[in-house]
């Protein structure tokens, strides 16, 4: 989210003349994106921040700006406390920007972190700046209301609110005819997408007009089937899904289209009922797997990915094993595991305590960590010997005679380079694999 939110910001600023320059040394500003979902990811922001004094002492004008959620979460305060920093801006203010730069004097500092609940750029079109030329990001929808317990988010980003469809179709259809060849939909909880509008005339004025004019409203699903119709070559995924909507309609639509990538993110946080309730997540462990059973229903092949909490407030060893167990029923193919960290003014902050000691956390994390290990590597040895439509992203980081990319699953391929190159699809017989990797040979090309 805070890459598309960025290639947003380049975009407003390359319309005001400012131009993008990747030696930071010959920057005159220096703005960093930042999320502030754990602290370590504050803590890594403030690290860079000193080191960026070494910089600034060499050419004193350079101005240094803080944007995204650690900007908004505190406000003024962040810039008494890192006086190096000139200007800060929330997730909904970037419009606000070049005008700031323009305006700003030595000395001077500045902010803007109203939150909106409008906002969502959807006449920005955005500048791919450190891309890979075929898969990018599209933001279809903005903030988070779902208040999950541990979480920050929905005081950094706000309101949720859905971007046009007809700028979301836009959008991949300018991308496709770049040459990219694989979207990505970003929310927050993607599974509330929803654009309500009158078509013909906004408000009907008399009865005949309201004769007229009719009624659109655009759900996840269908916007899903409009991106996949703007040509069968452009791969569609989606991130993330909240598993207390997950809908059959979304698992339908995703088994019609062969291009929408057959892989869900579903993030469960934690395998016990208890935790669930506390976290404030809506739903219990037999509804998440029921929607697992769903998907494996209507999508046999499709890889499912999760997101798993170690340690939140009052977790018991039973909670941890009821979270082992879900890992075990659902064979995740990929998971990002996360020790608890208590975020101000969420609602754990207000009424739980960040009661399990950090060595307990960390050997929960760990252990659910050594058992996905084990997991992904069993999956990845089961696809031995299958051949997978491949859409090759680049040259192998190991060797430039070897491509890799990846296939509907998700799963990442790295195979002979032959006379492929990126941007092509190539059929992939898999021959060998580690826990993250598949490895194979190109079995014919299209
Ligand atoms: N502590 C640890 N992990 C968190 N996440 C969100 N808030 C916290 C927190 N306070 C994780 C969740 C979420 C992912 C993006 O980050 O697993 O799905
Ligand atoms: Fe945070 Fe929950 Fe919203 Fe995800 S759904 S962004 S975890 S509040």
């Amino acid at each position: 989210m805070n890459l598309a939110d960025s290639e947003i910001v380049a975009s407003l600023l390359s319309r005001d003349n400012y131009a993008i320059e990747k030696d930071i040394n010959q920057a005159d500003y220096i703005l960093i994106n930042t999320c502030a979902i754990r602290d370590n990811a504050e803590q890594r922001i403030r690290k860079r921040l000193r080191e960026l004094r070494a910089l600034q002492r060499g050419r004193q004008w350079v101005k240094i700006g803080i944007l995204g959620c650690m900007a908004e979460r505190l406000q003024k305060q962040l810039m008494e406390e890192e006086d190096n920093v000139s200007f800060i801006v929330g997730p909904d203010a970037y419009r606000q920007l070049p005008q700031m730069l323009d305006n700003l004097k030595d000395g001077e500092k500045l902010a803007e972190t109203l939150l909106s609940e409008t906002e969502t750029y959807d006449d920005i079109e955005p500048v791919r700046y450190d891309t890979n030329g075929i898969t990018a990001y599209i933001s279809i929808m903005r903030g988070c209301q779902n208040y999950c317990a541990y979480c920050v988010v929905p005081y950094t980003r706000g309101r949720e609110r859905s971007r046009d469809p007809r700028t979301i179709v836009d959008e991949a259809r300018t991308l496709f005819n770049k040459g990219y060849r694989e979207v990505t939909l970003l929310g927050q909880n993607v599974n509330s997408y929803r654009w309500e509008a009158e078509s013909g005339k906004r408000k009907a004025e008399s009865e005949a007009d309201a004769a007229t004019s009719s009624h659109i409203s655009v759900g996840f699903p269908q916007l899903m089937a409009m991106v996949a119709e703007v040509s069968p070559l452009l791969r569609v995924r989606f991130a993330t899904s909240h598993p207390k909507d997950l809908s059959d309609e979304l698992l339908q639509v995703m088994a019609r289209y062969d291009n929408i990538c057959k892989c869900i993110h579903l993030p469960v946080q934690s395998g016990s009922a208890r935790m669930l309730k506390l976290m404030n997540r809506h739903y219990t462990p037999e509804w998440y797997l029921d929607r697992i059973d769903a998907i494996r229903r209507y999508l046999p092949e499709c890889s499912i990915t999760t997101d798993v909490i170690a340690g939140f407030c009052t977790e018991t060893e039973e909670d941890h094993q009821a979270t082992l167990e879900m890992f075990r029923r659902v064979r995740y193919d990929y998971a990002y595991m996360f020790k608890f960290s208590m975020r101000p003014n969420t609602y754990a902050a207000k009424h739980l305590q960040d009661d399990i000691p950090d060595d307990v956390k960390t050997r929960r994390l760990e252990e659910i960590i050594a058992l996905q290990g084990e997991i992904a590597l069993e999956n990845n040895q089961k696809e031995i010997g299958k051949t997978f439509e491949v859409l090759i992203e680049g040259v192998s980081h190991r060797s430039d005679q070897q491509l890799f990319g990846r296939n509907s699953q998700n799963k990442v391929i790295v195979f002979e380079r032959g006379d492929l190159h990126p941007g092509q699809y190539a059929n992939v017989k898999v021959t060998r694999c580690t826990s993250a990797t598949l490895i194979g040979e190109v079995v014919d090309n299209k």
